[in-house]
């Protein structure tokens, strides 16, 4: 299966994104042709390390690039300050260069705190996004927005850092836990339902062969939804405007994600599907799009295996108002005014600025009382 190129088209910054089976294979080429320099910093995680850091460090060898290697610990607690500041000691004891390259190899944490070190270490050097999760290869992965984790919230401190090139493996999907693939299953269907009704109908669809075959409907999605945000960050690179629709189901996201601690509980890509079945459901209230069209979307993401309302999550032990603050902490909140991406139905998302927050508030009161021996109030 030949590899597919999507060309992320910034003024003086574009950069390809390379999709297909075994195009780790390809990696030293590839980065070769970007630099003459042939040193490589390498940072992943424990547990993709095992898998595949010596498929990558074996091309990057015989390019002729020599590979200084960080293995952080997986999880969300790893795009801490704390490791920020470990990972650029690193860099800075292997002396890297203007010049020579990061490689983030791994999912969205990797790729998030790799390109923010990279942003940073003497005032900023390139990188490379070779992402092993689903959900990084058609989200975290492009767009160079880079970030840590605070206390006051997920994503708070970070800029935008274009990566250089991105190498998307289908190959390396093959051995995601059943549980990740869903989660990144979720940010697919996200595009077809932001701008594009017959992708989602196709996503939803082919949804068994995406999750579970390493055949052509999988490259085929994670390439469309590739060149989707690829369109999306050249007419918005900074998030001015536009790219903000791509957090459809991410405020609501961020909420229960935050409740949850940032823990595995729930995974990002579970709290967005919960997060669309939300945005919809408030569309519906607000008398924005038809009834049932919140119903169809849960259709399709419970179809997939995922969690599509509050209720299918652990307790989160959080009360409506505690949801409320946290949502309130999100990016996008604007003069204390949180920020939804709502929609006239699949495929017409937009960006709405003034919701009633005591409308949300009911909503989330209902969601929540689902469950027995919630703190919700009735
Ligand atoms: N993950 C949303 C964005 O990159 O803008």
């Amino acid at each position: 299966m030949t590899a597919e190129r999507v060309r992320v088209g910034l003024e003086g910054r574009a950069y390809d994104i390379v999709v297909g089976k075994d195009v780790l294979a390809g990696a030293g080429r590839e980065i070769a042709a970007l630099t003459k320099s042939r040193r490589a910093f390498v940072v992943t995680d424990e547990n993709v390390a095992r898998r595949h850091l010596e498929r990558l460090r074996a091309p990057l060898g015989e390019a002729g690039i020599e590979s200084a290697v960080a293995i952080l610990p997986p999880g969300e607690a790893t795009k801490s300050f704390a490791m920020l500041e470990h990972l650029t000691g690193l860099m800075l004891d292997a002396e890297l260069e203007r010049g020579d390259f990061v490689i983030a190899l791994g999912g969205g944490v990797i790729g998030d705190l790799a390109g923010f070190a990279a942003g940073i270490l003497k005032r900023g050097i390139d990188y490379v996004q070779i992402p092993t999760t689903l959900l990084a290869q058609v989200d975290s992965s492009v767009g160079g927005k880079t970030a840590i984790d605070v206390a006051q919230g997920k994503n708070l401190i970070g800029l935008f850092h274009q990566p250089r090139l991105v190498l998307a493996d289908t190959g390396v999907l093959d051995s995601l836990p059943p549980r990740e693939m869903r989660a990144g299953y979720a940010e697919v269907l996200k595009y077809g339902l932001i701008e594009d009704a017959a992708f989602a109908e196709w996503v939803a669809a082919n949804a068994q062969a995406i999750l579970t075959k390493p055949g052509s409907e999988r490259r085929e999605a994670i390439v469309a939804c590739c060149r989707m945000k690829a369109r999306v960050v050249e007419a918005d690179e900074r998030e001015a405007g536009r790219r903000a629709l791509l957090n459809l189901g991410h405020t609501f996201a961020h909420g229960i994600e935050a409740a949850a601690g940032y823990s595995g509980r729930v995974l990002h890509g579970e709290a967005v599907s919960v997060g669309c079945g939300l945005a919809f459901e408030l569309s519906e209230r607000l008398g924005l799009c038809e009834a049932g069209t919140a119903a169809q979307v849960r259709g399709w993401y419970a179809a997939a295996g995922l969690p599509a309302r509050l209720s299918d999550l652990p307790d989160l032990g959080a009360t409506p108002e505690e949801f409320i603050t946290h949502m309130a902490q999100d990016k996008k909140a604007q003069a204390g005014q949180i920020v939804f991406v709502l929609a006239r139905g699949i495929g017409k998302a937009f960006i709405a600025r003034d919701v009633d927050a005591q409308i949300v508030e009911h909503m989330l009161t209902e969601a929540l009382s689902d469950r027995p021996n919630s703190k919700a109030k009735a």
